[in-house]
Order: C-alpha cells, then sequence, then structure tokens
C-alpha cells in the first residue's frame, strides 16, 4: 500500500500491529496522541517495559550461544572479540550495577565519550537496563564541545577511554575530559575504561579505572521497568543557528521504530551479519549499530577503525574476515575509498555480502554505481536511507531486493511514514512530480519528543516554519514513480563527510580568533566529502601572513568544535556583502563558492556591493 494513501485509522493498524511484536510489561492505554500544532506527540502512553529486555533477555531462550557483537580493533593484528547475546546480556548487567554503585539511577544522565570498544555499546544499554539516559558524544569532539554538552545535560557521570585508537593515532580521551570538565562541580564520577594505555592523570575520589571498579560488580541486575514516553537517550546535533541541540528520544517510540525499520528495510534474516561503519556518537550507530541489530537478534559489527587504515582494503578484509551480509556506510567512505581504484575491491570476492546501505548524504551516481559494481558485484541492492536525528530511525528507504532502484534516490517512504513536499508558502504540492521542501505530515513513533531543557526552542526548529508539518530542512524531489530524491539542506546546515555542521557555529568558532573580526561559512561541492566548508573572514591587522593566519584559524576551529568542523578553503577579504540593515548575504558567498555566478541575482541594493566582485576575483578553487 502506497502511505501516502494510508488513512489515519490504517497507519494506526499499523503500527498496533508492530508494536505487539515487542515485549511489553504492560500495553499501551492510547497508541498515539498529540500533533504536530500543539507539538506534544506521544506514543504508546500507558506501557511500561524496558528496551534491553527487548535487545537481550527475550532472545536469550532461542539466541543464548549466537554471537550479538562481533569487535573488529583498529589494529588488524589484534584479535576480534566475540560476545553472544548471552555474554553481552551478562555484560550488560554487570556494566548496570556497576553504574548502580555509582549512584546512577532511573532518569540520571550519563554521559559517553569514547572509542569504538564495546563497552561503549554495553555502557549505553546498561543506562538504558537501570532506566538512566545515555548522552553519548563522539570522541571527535574537542573539550569546549564537550564541555558544552555537558553544561547542558548536567550529566554527573562520565564514561570514557584512557585513549582511543584512530589510525596510527593515539587521541588523548581522558586528558581532554580532564580539560572539558575544569571546575565543572556537575561531574561527579569519571569512569575509566583502560584501551590505549597511555599515561593520564586521575584525580582521587572522581576517577576511577572501570576495569578495577566492575570486579566485585554482580552479574545479574534486573530490568527497571520505565513508562513508554520515559527518556532514553538525548543526542545533541548541529542546526542552523546556536548552540548544538539535545535532541531526547523516548523508549517506547524509538524502540518500535528502529526494530521494524531495521527488519523492513535490510531484510535481515537468521544468520546474517550486520555491519555499520558508523561510530556510536552519531544516530547511525544508535539505531542501526546498537539498538536495530540487537531488537531483533541479530549480530552486528562494531569497528574501531578508520575505512584506510593501514591500508585502503581495511572495509574489504574486514567483510570477508567476518563474513558480512549487510554493510551500511556513507558515501563519503566511499567515494573516499573509490579513489584508490577499483582494482582494490575487485581484488576481494565478498561473496557474503546480500544488501549495501547509505546513510547520511546525498549520493552521486558515479559513487552509487562505484559500490554496486565493484563492492556489491552488481548482485547486492542498495538502499539509500534517509533520515536524521530527530526523526531516529530510517523514514524513506527502498525496501532491500523488493524495491526497484534508482541510483541516487532514497525512494519511497516506510509504512506508517507521510511525507509532503512543500513550496516556500508552505503549500502543500500535490502533484505526483514535483520539487520542494521536504515535511512530515503525521507523527511516526520514533520522532524526537523535545530539545533537552527547551521546548520551544524544538517548536520553533521544527514546527513553525509550516504549520502543522515537521519540516526537515531537506529539499527533495518527487519524480513520475513516486520516488524521492533528496537534494540537500536548506538551511544554514552542511553536511561533511555526512557529519552535520551548522555554519554559525563554525563562525562563532572562528569569530573566537583576536584578528578576525567577522566571517561568513557556507558549503561548497567537495569531491570526497560530499561538501566542504569555505570561510571568508575579514582581519583588520596585517601582522600576520595569510599562510600563518588560516593555520591559526583552523586550530582554533579545532579547539573550539573539533577536527571535523575545520574549514577546507579559508578566504581572506576586506568586507563580506550585507544588506543595508547589516545581514550577511550568504546567498551570494554561496553561488560564488558554487561557481553558479549566473544566478548570484541582484546585487545593487546591497550596502557594499563593489566587495563581490573583490571575493569573486580572490575565490580560491
Ligand atoms: O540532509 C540530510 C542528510 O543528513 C541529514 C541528517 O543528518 P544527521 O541528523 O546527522 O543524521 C545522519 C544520519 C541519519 C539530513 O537532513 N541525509 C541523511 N541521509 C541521507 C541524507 N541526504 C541524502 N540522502 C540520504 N540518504
Amino acid at each position: 500500500m502506497n502511505t501516502s494513501s494510508m488513512l489515519t485509522d490504517e497507519i494506526h493498524e499499523y503500527w498496533t500491529g508492530v508494536a505487539n511484536t515487542f515485549q511489553w510489561n504492560k500495553k499501551w492505554d492510547s497508541l498515539q496522541s498529540g500533533n504536530f500544532t500543539d507539538v506534544n506527540v506521544e506514543w504508546f502512553k500507558g506501557a511500561r517495559l524496558n528496551i534491553t529486555e527487548n535487545c537481550l533477555d527475550r532472545h536469550l531462550e532461542k539466541r543464548r550461544h549466537k554471537k550479538a557483537l562481533i569487535f573488529e580493533p583498529n589494529n588488524p593484528n589484534e584479535e576480534a572479540k566475540f560476545f553472544t547475546y548471552g555474554e553481552l546480556h551478562l555484560s550488560v548487567c554487570r556494566f548496570a550495577n556497576l553504574l548502580k554503585k555509582k549512584g546512577v539511577k532511573k532518569g540520571d544522565i550519563v554521559c559517553f565519550y569514547m572509542g569504538m570498544t564495546p563497552e561503549l555499546m554495553m555502557g549505553i544499554l546498561a543506562c538504558a537496563r537501570l532506566g538512566a539516559v545515555h548522552t553519548v558524544v563522539f570522541g571527535g569532539f574537542s573539550p569546549t564541545s564537550l564541555r558544552g554538552r555537558l553544561e547542558d545535560s548536567k550529566a554527573k557521570v562520565i564514561v570514557t577511554h584512557d585513549g582511543s585508537f584512530r589510525g596510527d593515532k593515539i587521541v588523548p580521551l581522558k586528558s581532554m575530559v580532564d580539560e572539558a570538565i575544569e571546575s565543572l562541580n556537575s561531574v561527579e564520577t569519571v569512569l575509566v575504561v583502560k584501551r590505549t594505555l597511555n599515561e593520564i592523570f586521575m584525580k582521587p575520589g572522581r576517577d576511577f579505572y572501570y576495569e578495577a571498579a566492575i570486579k566485585d560488580c554482580e552479574l545479574h541486575c534486573p530490568a527497571t521497568v520505565v513508562e513508554a514516553e520515559d527518556p532514553l537517550f538525548i543526542l545533541y546535533t548541529s542546526g542552523s543557528t546556536g548552540k548544538p541541540k539535545g535532541l531526547v528520544h523516548t523508549t517506547a517510540g524509538y524502540m518500535v521504530h528502529v526494530g521494524n525499520s531495521f527488519k523492513d528495510v535490510f531484510q535481515i534474516k537468521e544468520n546474517d551479519v550486520f555491519w555499520c561503519t558508523a561510530d556510536i556518537g552519531w544516530i547511525t550507530g544508535h539505531s542501526y549499530l546498537t539498538y536495530g541489530p540487537l531488537l531483533n537478534g541479530s549480530t552486528t559489527v562494531m569497528f574501531e577503525g578508520i575505512p584506510n587504515h593501514p591500508t585502503p582494503s581495511r572495509f574489504w578484509e574486514v567483510v570477508e574476515k567476518h563474513k558480512v551480509s549487510h554493510l551500511y556506510t556513507a558515501p563519503t567512505a566511499i567515494r573516499s575509498l573509490e579513489k584508490f581504484g577499483a582494482a582494490i575491491p575487485d581484488s576481494f570476492s565478498m561473496k557474503s555480502l546480500k544488501v549495501l546501505g547509505s546513510v547520511g548524504e546525498p549520493i552521486n551516481e558515479e559513487a552509487w554505481q562505484w559500490y554496486h559494481k565493484h563492492v556489491g558485484k552488481e548482485k547486492c541492492p542498495i538502499v539509500d536511507t534517509w533520515w536524521q536525528t530527530e526523526t531516529g530511525g530510517i523514514l524513506i528507504s527502498p525496501i532491500a531486493g523488493l524495491t526497484k532502484l534508482k541510483p541516487g534516490h532514497a525512494t519511497l517512504p516506510l509504512k506508517g511514514v507521510v511525507p509532503v513536499l512543500v513550496d516556500e508558502k508552505g503549500v502543500e504540492l500535490t502533484t505526483l512530480v514535483a520539487s520542494g521542501n521536504l515535511c512530515i505530515k503525521y507523527p511516526w513513533p520514533s520522532l524526537a519528543r523535545t530539545i533537552f531543557g527547551d521546548h520551544e526552542r524544538f517548536k520553533q526548529t521544527y514546527f513553525s516554519t509550516y504549520k502543522g508539518l515537521y519540516f526537515t530542512g531537506d529539499g527533495a524531489r518527487r519524480d513520475e514513480d513516486g520516488y524521492f530524491r533528496i537534494t540537500g539542506r536548506v538551511d544554514d546546515v552542511i553536511n561533511v563527510s555526512g557529519h552535520r555542521i551548522g555554519t554559525a557555529e563554525v563562525e562563532e568558532a572562528i569569530n573566537e580568533h583576536p584578528l578576525i573580526t567577522e566571517s561568513a561559512v557556507v558549503g561548497f561541492p567537495h569531491e570526497i566529502k560530499g561538501q566542504g566548508l569555505y570561510a571568508f573572514v575579514t582581519c583588520n591587522d596585517e601582522s600576520l601572513t595569510p599562510e600563518v593566519l588560516e593555520k591559526q584559524i583552523r586550530s582554533t576551529v579545532e579547539k573550539v568544535i573539533g577536527p571535523i568542523a575545520k574549514p577546507d578553503v579559508i578566504q581572506i577579504v576586506h568586507s563580506l556583502p550585507k544588506t543595508r540593515s547589516g545581514k550577511i548575504m550568504r546567498r551570494i558567498l554561496r553561488k560564488i563558492v558554487e561557481n553558479d555566478l549566473a544566478n548570484i541575482g541582484d546585487i545593487s541594493t546591497l550596502l557594499n556591493p563593489e566587495c563581490v566582485d573583490d571575493i569573486i576575483k580572490g575565490k580560491k578553487s
């Protein structure tokens, strides 16, 4: 059935059927309530459950000895680790007892700032076991970014590593935590998991080694039963304005949609091995590395390293080593491996592969074809899955093996999801072929419920642009088959290597450099990253050479946000194009970096039209 023709009753019937496949301590009194006008959506109200019983306990009878988790370390010479459902269950329970010993209880917030090792997955599940709320901060963010998130969430406990391996580097996570929490009184306990064994400072009474602390913790931990709408996690993501937003996902709705979409989209079978290459610090790692696979009793692969370390054949070696059947990765990873040539994947048969997935950014046709031919050997469907941190799970995607594919198209909405395209004024475009802003018309269970501590901002950001609709921030086209093709963000968010970066955040970071007066950051098409960051800056002081200034700007951004937000190109300009009211015209800058000068529009009304020519002349290719 085509979702757009589903009636509310049918949508409800559908979700009721899906929800009935999960384990509940008590079923819901009301399936769904609230709407996008009042922004008070709730699902499964009155139900009681624990998500870890759904991820772990309920599989024990049939799958106790089945592999739940395969851990592939950064260094290929270090042995992989395997955890059966039975073992993962015990590890999670023991970790939960440790958190309990450190005072964590239902509703408390625990922050994870870690590399990708099994303890990260166990830790977040341990939180969920206790009804505590996890907030994972990607280990590539800077201490300043971590501090901002801790100030917002007020997490009392942090779990970290001494350091994490990233290719041939060590990221000194514990000392980064020390820097982040200096004089931040809300943090009472830091648990340190040993990984890189680099020297670290341990503050007595605050810092504890995980290995020592967990030794005498029991292996049995009853699951805390929570309400359907109790929060499961907070995940921070960037928007077009202001500080990163802590999106709050609640337990039952998230579980139902994520568990179900994993099964449906990837058409998972009992003996499949699923490898999602995302870091757990992002929503993809939450939903389709951790919860989705475990909710379905599947085997999930966790990879500590990066695609081209120690060589660009690493991904394909891991696929063969662990007999991966489903590979789910980002276009940026595909493009970065493509540049090493097809001969590398061609020398691997990868015959275990059945389904390929793409996520995080639009996939260009060339990368799609390369992935299809050289990785999937022309026999694996590619599911181009569109979704967001806010949506919790996949909303638009082919169903593997069932939907006819079109490269670059996320194709059709999943059942129960009702996307619409609207024009600038919010009028719904009802013709089949249309191009507009992508909105969702009807609530789905795994929608984030709020921004932590700021419901007004949640309303403003997602529900005020178009009345009664959830606005995604993306543009899309719908073709004669009703297929959606996502064209990219229409706001000031840039998708760099599939990572969401708010231009305002980067500008703020650049402006922290004492010699910078003003800056404007826009996205430009980048061969590998999809989009790169192009920064225009003004500086009144000529004491530094442009090279030195650029270097300093990059390190300022790295310090404030993290390496992922470092501008690819920096152009020092005399002034930025502004309206008469002083607003920087980023639209003009965007056209310049996209080499689309024909569409630059009328500049005569600008406060300083003469600067546009200078900027064009000085543009760096
Ligand atoms: O612009 C869309 C892009 O990624 C944004 C969401 O980013 P984030 O919240 O970090 O979540 C990424 C992982 C789900 C979207 O607004 N995006 C995500 N998937 C696709 C995509 N763009 C095109 N095609 C996709 N398949």
